[in-house]
């Protein structure tokens, strides 16, 4: 059997990087890791308790009531983030979280306690997390690394009909204001930014179909795994 290695996938919002994650996963038998659900976790405790997050010590006391697991949900068949004993999954994806997620997502504290768990998460390696610090900060040393990016046009059309799915009063002028503040932040922040590895291979999604960028993917780990057995040789 290949020897399991660890599959990180970055990029901008709504380019599609959970879609590919979770069926990579499926496909390898690997587990799937949601990075940003953690960050949406967290925003969504800090709007709970009315935690004033501009107060560093508010945020560290704050901190040390959250705890969160992924759990494998016969459902959905897919891993799904509890805050304190309640599945979150679903209220995490609303508009108020996307609205303050990447604000809190630039708290060093906050960044130092998901990233934490995000690396023991991967120690036993046979994983493929998705984020935006995934390459560069949590596993700079995975054996995949994979940024993804696609035309805003087409991110914010793809975010829009699945929000609207669940929230028929929302417009298309909010979701792009959304994701072009989040590129931004996510982008600017001090506390690891959303950058491109160096060594990330590069996929622009705009034109190309699920499947199609599936078996890119797949034929990468494919080439990785062969790189890897020659050199065990
Ligand atoms: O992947 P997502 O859209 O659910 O992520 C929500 C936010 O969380 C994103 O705008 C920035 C933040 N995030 C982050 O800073 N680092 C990660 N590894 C994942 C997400």
């Amino acid at each position: 059997m290949s020897k399991k290695i660890i599959i990180t996938i970055d990029g901008w919002s709504a380019c599609g990087k959970s879609t590919l994650a979770k069926q990579m996963a499926k496909k390898l038998g690997y587990v799937y890791i949601d990075s940003g659900a953690m960050y949406r976790a967290i925003t969504l405790y800090f709007l709970r308790n009315h935690t004033d997050w501009t107060d560093k010590s508010a945020v560290k006391d704050a901190l040390k009531q959250v705890h969160l697991h992924f759990e494998f949900t016969e459902k959905s068949q897919q891993s799904e983030i509890i805050l304190n004993d309640e599945n979150v999954e679903y209220v995490i994806r609303d508009l108020v979280i996307a609205e303050k997620v990447s604000e809190v997502a630039t708290i060093a504290d906050v960044r130092k306690f998901a990233v934490k768990q995000q690396q023991r998460m991967g120690s036993q390696k046979g994983i493929v997390m998705d984020g935006r610090d995934i390459g560069t900060t949590v596993f700079p040393d995975a054996e995949l690394k994979i940024f993804m990016t696609a035309d805003i046009p087409v991110r914010v059309e793809r975010r829009f009909k699945e929000m609207f799915e669940k929230n028929p009063n929302i417009t298309i002028e909010e979701v792009k204001s959304n994701l072009e503040m989040r590129d931004y932040i996510d982008s600017n922040r001090e506390v690891s930014p959303l950058r491109r590895a160096d060594d990330a291979v590069l996929l622009d999604n705009t034109d190309v179909t699920m499947e199609q960028q599936l078996s890119f993917a797949l034929k990468l780990v494919k080439e990785k795994r062969a790189a890897m057995a020659m050199q065990d040789a």
